[in-house]
């Protein structure tokens, strides 16, 4: 009997072993995943900055602001130039920009963009619109957070972002110009005025930024 349960515990220690090996392993993988190098992103990113970095830059057509990158989650910027690079994202500017980069410099940039921290503080506007969307998104926040601030890494940041920029993301993943069957289902029942609703809610919330080149 006590043999048997001596042998019982070795066994139980050497799964245990095996177990946490394995979860130092997944950890410092991860870790290294995550972890970019904000310097080099720094030089890699001149070229965005030249959209990205310019408040108020807008695309050509059609015509909308271009994202804030500031504040946004790392993760989740690497997720969106994996998108436009294997053409989950259709938009061609930003294939172009996402085509020629590596793992390691999508990792680079997002912790370039990240590495500014001033969160920007919402318009605090109220109007019946916003008051709409704030009711609509109720459905939303389990994943985007009760203000647009996601708490899940590769969930983007909604708050402060551009609201014309936020209406024309929606309209992508219902017209599968962004191929996203999540997103898809949860915009499949709204209407283009909840969509409108929606994005002034988020857009007034205290949030994300353009990430200036004098950041
Ligand atoms: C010519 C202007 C332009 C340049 C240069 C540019 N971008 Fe973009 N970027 C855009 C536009 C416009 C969008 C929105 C595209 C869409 O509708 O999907 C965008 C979207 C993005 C997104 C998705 C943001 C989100 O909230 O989902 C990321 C990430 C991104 N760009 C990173 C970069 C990086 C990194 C570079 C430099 C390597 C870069 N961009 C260069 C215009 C530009
Ligand atoms: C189950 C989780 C989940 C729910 C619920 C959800 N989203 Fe999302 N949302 C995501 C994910 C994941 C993405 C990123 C998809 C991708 O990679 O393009 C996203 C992307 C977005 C974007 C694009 C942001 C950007 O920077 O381009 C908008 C806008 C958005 N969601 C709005 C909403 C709204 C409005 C609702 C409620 C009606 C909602 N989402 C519900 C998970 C969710």
């Amino acid at each position: 009997m006590i043999v048997r349960k001596r042998i019982t515990q070795n066994q139980m220690s050497i799964i245990e072993k095996v177990l946490l090996s394995l979860v130092i392993t997944a950890l410092t993988v991860g870790a290294a995943h995550a972890d970019g190098d904000r310097d080099r992103g720094a030089i890699l990113a001149d070229t965005c900055l030249g959209c990205h970095g310019i408040p108020g830059q807008r695309n050509g057509y059609p015509s909308y602001r271009v994202p804030k990158l500031g504040g946004q989650h790392a993760e989740y910027l690497v997720l969106g130039m994996q998108g436009y690079k294997n053409l989950g994202r259709s938009h061609p500017t930003m294939r172009a920009q996402a085509a020629t980069l590596s793992e390691q410099d999508m990792h680079d940039l997002a912790a370039y963009f990240v590495s500014h921290s001033d969160m920007e503080v919402g318009s605090e506007t109220s109007s019946a619109q916003i008051a709409r969307g704030k009711a609509k998104a109720a459905v939303c926040a389990a994943c985007h957070g009760d203000t647009g601030l996601s708490q899940t890494p590769s969930w983007p940041i909604l708050a402060g972002q551009h609201g014309d920029y936020l209406v024309e993301s929606m309209a992508q993943y219902r017209n599968g110009q962004r191929d996203d069957p999540v997103m898809a289902g949860q915009l499949i029942n709204l209407s283009d005025a909840d969509i409108e609703d929606l994005a002034a809610f988020y857009s007034a919330q205290s949030g994300l930024f353009t990430a200036t080149y004098d950041d």
